[in-house]
């Protein structure tokens, strides 16, 4: 019973989806699910309660924000049984743990409209309101650890390259892997890591995208691309072409080339930076980024430091 509840509800979604903003009418929705239009509406209301944004008219019921939804019959084919979304999570990266030890194929996303306690680097909360894009992608490479850091590197280097694509926007990558635009912060990635023996089991690359939400006043370098668009954006289209050109990316790995690419796409070499690790902290020019992902920074005194992890601040 509660799965058919469930399916019922789902069924009305992918009619109302397929009807692209258009009313359909409660009697249509009852003839085709075969239930009451008392059911209908019931189901209706539960899904408003949720989170979607149906609009209830006397004429019928309509799906406002159709091409933004996230559910898996809305991917194209080759996605839809990789997606899992959720309406509210504490983090899509303990979902993914989870789903990644129990299974699931490699390329699979998790993603949450809402997480409670969303992370950041270094243990910083990372604050996701409705309208955000907050997804989690499971990889299972079979690649040693050490080769792990290229994937993190491939990610942001895609999701510059299908931002700029899609808007037009002059996105670039502050080292190691999150996004800027304006000099703010658009984008943010967090990954983790099991191996088993020799060998990664699965890399999780949590990403967090200010797309339609407002970013907090407590979030003061935060910015959202409807900040700067000055309209909402489908989320799925910036999920889709992300996960295409990924894909495309990583099927053959060369990190010397994905070095490369991704050196065109950022905006740290030849920024005076401020690197903070858990036990220090660095001042310099930020000069290369070498074939391990590693960032050299020249000091006062020209001596070259190489820094392979921290936070970096554009000073
Ligand atoms: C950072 O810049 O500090 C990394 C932020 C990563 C945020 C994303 S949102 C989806 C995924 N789930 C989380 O809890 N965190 C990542």
């Amino acid at each position: 019973m509660v799965n058919e509840q469930k399916n019922n509800k789902e069924e009305i979604l992918k009619i109302l989806y397929l009807a692209k903003g258009e009313m359909i009418s409660g009697v249509s929705l009852s003839d085709d699910l075969n239930i009451s239009r008392v059911a209908v509406w019931k189901h209706i209301k539960a899904l408003k309660e949720s989170g979607f944004d149906v609009e209830s008219r006397p004429k019928g019921y309509a799906l406002l924000n159709h091409d933004d939804l996230l559910l898996p019959f809305c991917f194209k084919k080759e996605f839809q049984n990789k997606i899992f979304h959720f309406q509210e999570l504490e983090s899509t990266m303990d979902k993914a743990k989870f789903l990644a030890k129990n299974n699931v194929s490699h390329l699979s996303v998790v993603i949450a409209e809402n997480q409670t306690t969303g992370r950041g680097r270094l243990n910083r909360k990372w604050f996701s309101s409705k309208g955000g894009l907050w997804f989690t992608l499971i990889l299972k490479p079979n690649t040693p650890p050490p080769l792990s850091y290229i994937y993190n590197f491939a990610a942001s280097l895609s999701l510059s390259k299908s931002l700029k694509r899609l808007f037009d926007v002059n996105v670039s990558v502050k080292w190691p892997n999150d996004l800027l635009l304006n000099g703010k912060k658009l984008v943010g990635l967090l990954s983790e890591m099991e191996t088993r023996g020799d060998m990664v089991e699965f890399i999780n690359i949590g990403i967090g995208i200010n797309v339609n939400n407002q970013p907090q006043k407590y979030e003061p370098k935060a910015i959202s691309l409807k900040d700067v668009l000055n309209k909402t954006v489908s989320r799925r289209l910036i999920l889709e072409t992300f996960l295409d050109d990924f894909k495309n990316r990583i099927q053959i790995i060369d990190c010397q080339k994905i070095i490369d690419l991704w050196k065109e796409q950022t905006s740290t070499i030849g920024s005076q930076v401020r690197i903070e690790t858990i036990s220090d902290a660095y001042e310099g020019l930020a000069v290369d980024v070498d074939e391990s992902g590693a960032l050299m920074v020249k000091d006062k005194t020209e001596k070259i430091k190489k820094i392979i992890y921290g936070d970096c601040f554009h000073t």
